[in-house]
């Protein structure tokens, strides 16, 4: 167990159920190169020292690990399982409906769990890749969202919320026509989207549609996602961390960057899910989304360096035909579709 003091987690409501959702995660997605374990004993760290939310997925291979480190927590009163926020997300290539459902009962055997927080189709796209592939590399059966086809996966979701083995359900990588769609179509309405957001990343067309419907936005890489995988860099790319903005924010709080990212997360309406294996970076993060907030002053000035610069750009979900990665986000108002 940690020695130093366990830090209060702030809370946001969740709109659709009032359900009380800790206002920062632990993100759990290694980029495909810190390993299963240290990931697990991340969670561990990070429980221990007050976070009472993480941000799984099965595609990122450590629920496992993850599930026996809970396991043990419970086990050892250093949490009680209803004071935990767990959300898990369906990958790509377990969008037909029975895959669907075996692929989440897996996710709950791993993290040895009875029911899950929320649960998010990991992308609009049953376009499966391989971990650590190249950019270029494309699945022959990849195809452009499909409404009817992610209305199936859908109501699997839905169909587990009825069987109480999960509390909400959500979307993640969404742009607006497409959530619109499901917005019109669902029976249980996405509690959730879990989108990339950061100050050069701020996607407010979406993120003000989540609010104006009562989706929490679920914002990741809240840092600018600087260990993300090398084949999501591009010479394009602009570093949050270091914008000036920012770095005269941190200078006046005397602290790192990071937090400022995190301040300004919070301050904006979204849920950060920074990731770290550091128990430094870790305790820092949970610091800075638990005391002294931004101004309005900081707030507005943060709010004005969006760049515009998506850092999870998906690249490997494109369709044979598809011109680059701007086809996967809708950008002129209109869902892509084949050429
Ligand atoms: N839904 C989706 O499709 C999707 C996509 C991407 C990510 N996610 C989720 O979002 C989570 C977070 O996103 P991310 O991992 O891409 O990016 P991120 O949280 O923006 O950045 C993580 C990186 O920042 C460093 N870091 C963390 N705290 C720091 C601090 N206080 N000071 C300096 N550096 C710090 C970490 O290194 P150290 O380990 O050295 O601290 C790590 O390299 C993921 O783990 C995953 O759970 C979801």
């Amino acid at each position: 167990m940690s020695k130093t003091r366990t830090l209060q987690t702030p809370y946001i409501t969740v709109p659709q159920t009032q359900a009380q959702f800790p206002a920062i995660g632990l993100g759990t997605f290694g980029s495909d190169h810190v390993e299963p374990d240290a990931i697990a004993k991340a969670v561990r760290t990070a429980v221990e020292m007050g976070y009472r939310h993480i941000d799984c997925a099965s595609v990122y291979g450590n629920e496992k690990q993850i599930g026996e480190v809970l396991a043990q927590l419970f086990a050892d009163g250093v949490v009680k399982r209803e004071d935990l926020w767990i959300t898990g997300k369906l990958w790509n290539d377990k969008h037909e409906p029975d895959a669907a459902r075996e692929s989440f009962m897996q996710s709950l055997y791993d993290l040895q769990l009875e029911y899950l927080d929320l649960y998010l189709i990991h992308w609009p796209f049953p376009n499966y890749h391989p971990p650590k592939c190249s950019i270029d590399s494309r699945s022959p059966n990849a195809i452009p969202y499909d409404h009817q086809r992610y209305m199936a996966t859908w109501r699997v979701l839905e169909s587990l919320v009825d069987a109480k083995l999960v509390r909400h359900i959500g979307t993640s990588n969404m742009t607006v026509p497409k959530l619109s769609l499901v917005v019109r179509d669902a029976r249980i309405a996405p509690a959730c989207n879990e989108m990339e957001l950061h100050p050069h990343f701020q996607q407010r067309v979406l993120f003000d549609y989540c609010k104006q419907h009562g989706i929490v936005p679920i914002g990741y890489s809240p840092l600018g996602s600087p260990g993300r995988p090398e084949r999501d860099k591009t010479d394009h790319d602009t570093i949050d961390m270091e914008d000036p903005v920012i770095v005269a924010i941190a200078a006046d709080h005397g602290v790192h960057p990071a937090a400022i990212c995190l301040k300004w997360a919070v301050a904006n309406g979204q849920v950060p899910i920074p990731f770290s294996t550091k128990e430094q970076n870790i305790r820092s993060n949970l610091e800075a989304v638990c005391s002294d907030p931004l101004t309005a002053e900081e707030k507005a000035a943060i709010d004005g360096i969006d760049r515009n610069c998506r850092l999870i750009k998906g690249h490997v979900f494109l369709w044979e035909g598809a011109l680059d990665w701007h086809d996967l986000w809708d950008e002129d108002g209109s869902i892509t579709t084949l050429y």
